[in-house]
């Protein structure tokens, strides 16, 4: 289902009392300054800190709890790795698949992601499935045909209903973590053509109702131009997730 939506990827950052006055913080400036229908907000924590984080949350299941990872197989002998299931567990609804870190330091390519995704829905997570081109595919305009070429091989096997449960996050990674956000219409350009990749592989109405988001340097300052844009339906955020005043200013641009 689309939605306006917001996600907070915390990356490999906070401990545990850092985590929770962070949580407490964004929790209680949301219910105080947000009224009416409201974005769907997901916080994504290192794993270690989920459980402290969930029972901050509440049970509305808005903030929701959200993962950045886990291993492809159900269970077994992988020392030091976690299940989608043992995920599910502990209140995760959302899980990052195919972040552009993992993708470079942990080599996890399509066919990897591919069996995550179906690992995900199986334990019933919703997967937020990110896809982005470097710096050099974009100079080389290569852009349109790369990031199709991640939305066929890691997301389009999937069923049409299977695919109903997905979010697709476009993450330009030259703009993760670089203060060099991308603009408005570049955002808008490059959602519209996952909108449209969509609609050819499965169609319109799945298309239509499908969530986009955008990630990369995205901040209090420029979510309201991006979130403006007629595909583009929220952010995955990063470092300005850290700061409860700049991720909630984030939630309220819409
Ligand atoms: O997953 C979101 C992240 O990659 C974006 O990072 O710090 O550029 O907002 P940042």
């Amino acid at each position: 289902m689309r939605q306006k939506f917001v996600a907070g990827n915390w990356k490999m950052n906070l401990t545990l009392p850092e985590a929770q006055a962070l949580t407490s913080e964004i929790v209680h400036m949301l219910h105080d300054e947000l009224s009416g229908p409201k974005p769907q907000v997901v916080i994504c924590p290192p794993f270690p800190l989920l459980m402290g984080v969930h029972r901050l949350l509440g049970d509305s299941g808005n903030p929701a709890l959200g993962a950045q990872n886990f291993h492809q197989k159900e269970s077994g002998a992988y020392t030091g790795e976690v299940s989608a299931r043992q995920l599910h567990s502990v209140g995760c609804e959302y899980v990052i698949l195919g972040h552009s870190e993992r993708r470079q330091h942990f080599r996890e390519d399509d066919a990897l992601l591919a069996e995550k995704l179906r690992t995900a829905l199986a334990a019933g997570l919703k997967p937020i499935f990110c896809v982005g081109e470097s710096l050099e595919t974009r100079e080389a305009d290569e852009t349109f045909d790369f990031i199709g070429q991640q939305l066929a091989n890691g997301l389009f096997h999937l069923s049409k209903e299977d695919f109903a449960k997905v979010v697709i996050a476009y993450e330009p990674i030259w703009a993760i973590g670089t203060g060099r956000t991308a603009t408005s219409a570049q955002a808008q350009e490059v959602h519209a053509f996952i909108r449209q990749q969509v609609a050819a592989a499965y169609d319109q109405a799945t298309a239509d109702d499908t969530t986009i988001l955008y990630g990369g340097s995205a901040n209090a300052q420029n979510a309201r131009e991006l979130f403006s844009q007629p595909d583009v339906d929220g952010g995955l955020i990063g470092g300005a997730s850290l700061k409860s005043r700049d991720f909630v200013e984030i939630v309220k641009s819409f």
